[in-house]
């Protein structure tokens, strides 16, 4: 059976920054309805770059691969460029995802990109 690349399963293994930031600077929540899901990106800003990148996830083992390889991805980028990061991006990285998971991949960005919204509402 060679549902997950071994990407995928090493994260869901040995997830990168997971966590909660207390004093973050952003934080956005997204989730699945259907499969009930839930992810949760914290990010520290500094000198308009990620500083540090944290997520919980509540979900699946490919929804944590995913929020693993998110927040690896995004750490050190600018906000302009971690806001380019797409979703494909992330399931390519990990060496795809079976179909019926691509949803979960879905959860990753969108979950980061809020965080860096709600930065950004702030005003700061
Ligand atoms: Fe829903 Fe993976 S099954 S995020």
């Amino acid at each position: 059976m060679a549902f997950y690349s071994e990407k995928v399963m090493e994260h869901f293994a040995n997830p990168r920054n997971v966590g909660e930031i207390k004093d973050a600077d952003g934080v956005g929540e997204v989730g699945n309805p259907v499969c009930g899901d839930m992810m949760t990106f914290y990010i520290k800003v500094k000198d308009d770059k990620l500083d540090d990148v944290k997520f919980k996830t509540f979900g699946c083992g490919a929804a944590i691969a995913v929020s693993s390889m998110v927040a690896e991805m995004a750490k050190g980028k600018t906000l302009d460029e971690a806001m380019l990061l797409t979703n494909a991006q992330v399931a390519e990285a990990l060496g795809g995802l079976p179909p019926n998971k691509m949803h979960c991949s879905n959860l990753g960005a969108d979950a980061l990109h809020k965080a860096i919204e709600n930065y950004k509402s702030k005003g700061k």
